[in-house]
């Protein structure tokens, strides 16, 4: 009698922890447990065959680091493999990553809609660098998504959202965003490309793909490096998408380092441990913090308390997250005053910019991501001078806890 052989599972059928720990390096695999770093600019050619190859379009022929990488493609295959899609392309930061994915969709006399909670050098580059190409923006609440049909026109490319938003994690409704998109395809009679910065909940929380949207951008700088020690950004989507964003990448020049590259495939070995302990930690403290004094609100879209907790469950924890992300914002009484006393007070959180890494950072907004916005735009991203950013590490919470409760007894 035959034994049936044992069905023997691909890559791409594995769970999110082993793909970002194996890629699909997997069986009978010869070769180091940790890549190498392929620390160079450029690539010997055996012959001038290779030239030829080369510029007869052959792509697996490495000529020049800028354009492709062996250490930057493993990052890149593994990220592609982790969010189910055809083609990541690993950047030198987020920005670098947001702005060429931006510009391989939107060309002079083009429109973007947005909704106006978002990082603000994005932000910025909208407000002052998009008009310098005649390429406008106009913002949609997203408390009113169905107004992108009615602003959308024949210029509208791109539709471009955050989710959880930057300070006040708050939650644009990605299923409804994308409907209202695809009506306004109708009504215009053409194709407008939806772009999600996922940088805030990251793939173990949220996989805007699941909900329709074409691309999804990330500073890789946060959640997926994780250690403050390596600035990155990733593009992520169709291989015909992504060859247009690589056509930028060589031009504009954004191309990660190979150390950088190295740097992230270390940081996705834990990617997922540290996500998790990152997501229950945020969950405990913001609790821990809803019940102290001197405290106004607390916004952490896991509380029942957060005005979008509802839609954060269902397209979150509904799209096989796992949580709801490290970043809590606490708003304080006292104002600036306050919030500069609780973040020169704190010992174990770090007084620092960025977010998403194992070690508990604080910023206060109006001093860092929203420095210089005037009154309205401060009230159009919902952000107050007494707010204080978390981003949540993977400390003991007990530390944690007693840490903010001695900050804030000195207020
Ligand atoms: C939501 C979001 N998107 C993009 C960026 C830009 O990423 P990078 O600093 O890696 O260029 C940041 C940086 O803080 C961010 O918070």
């Amino acid at each position: 009698m035959k034994t049936k052989r044992p069905r023997v599972k691909k890559a791409s059928e594995m769970t999110l922890a082993t793909k970002a720990i194996h890629g699909r390096k997997l069986y009978a695999f010869q070769g180091p447990v940790s890549p190498p770093i392929v620390q160079s600019s450029n690539y010997r050619f055996a012959s001038s065959r290779d030239a030829i190859r080369y510029a007869e379009g052959d792509p697996d022929v490495y000529v020049y680091t800028r354009y492709h990488n062996p250490t930057v493609g493993e990052v890149e295959e593994r990220l592609a493999l982790m969010m189910n899609v055809e083609k990541a392309l690993l950047f030198s930061s987020g920005m670098a990553a947001i702005t060429s994915a931006i510009l391989s969709v939107v060309k002079a006399g083009d429109e973007i809609i947005s909704t106006p909670a978002l990082y603000g050098g994005t932000y910025r580059f909208f407000r002052d660098i998009l008009p310098r190409h005649n390429i406008a923006v106009r913002y949609v609440h997203p408390g009113a998504l169905g107004q992108i049909v009615h602003t959308a026109s024949s210029k509208t490319k791109l539709v471009y959202f955050e989710t959880p938003t930057n300070p006040t994690v708050s939650i644009v409704d990605i299923k409804e965003l994308v409907l209202a998109t695809r009506k306004a395809e109708k009504k215009t009679g053409s194709k407008i490309v939806t772009m999600s910065d996922n940088t805030f909940a990251s793939i173990i929380n949220q996989d805007p793909f699941s909900f329709g949207v074409d691309i999804v951008v990330e500073s890789a700088t946060k959640y997926l490096g994780g250690h403050s020690d390596v600035m990155a950004g990733v593009v992520v989507g169709s291989k015909k998408f992504i060859r247009d964003v690589h056509t930028q990448l060589k031009y504009y020049g954004g191309c990660a380092d190979p150390f950088a590259a190295y740097l992230m495939l270390r940081s996705l070995k834990t990617f997922e441990l540290r996500v998790q302990r990152q997501n229950e930690n945020a969950l405990a403290l913001a609790a821990f913090l809803e019940k102290q004094k001197n405290v106004n609100r607390v916004l952490y879209p896991g509380l029942r308390s957060h005005p979008h907790h509802a839609i954060a469950k269902q397209q979150m924890i509904g799209s096989g997250g796992k949580g709801y992300g490290s970043i809590v914002t606490v708003e304080l009484k006292g104002g600036v005053k306050a919030a500069v006393k609780v973040c020169d007070s704190l010992r174990v959180a770090i007084n620092a910019m960025s977010l998403g890494g194992v070690e508990t950072l604080v910023s206060i907004p109006v001093y860092s991501s929203h420095i210089n916005m005037t009154g309205k735009e401060l009230k159009n991203h919902g952000v107050t001078p007494g707010m204080v950013r978390i981003s949540v590490g993977v400390e003991g919470i007990e530390d944690l806890e007693s840490d903010f409760a001695q900050a804030l007894r000195r207020l």
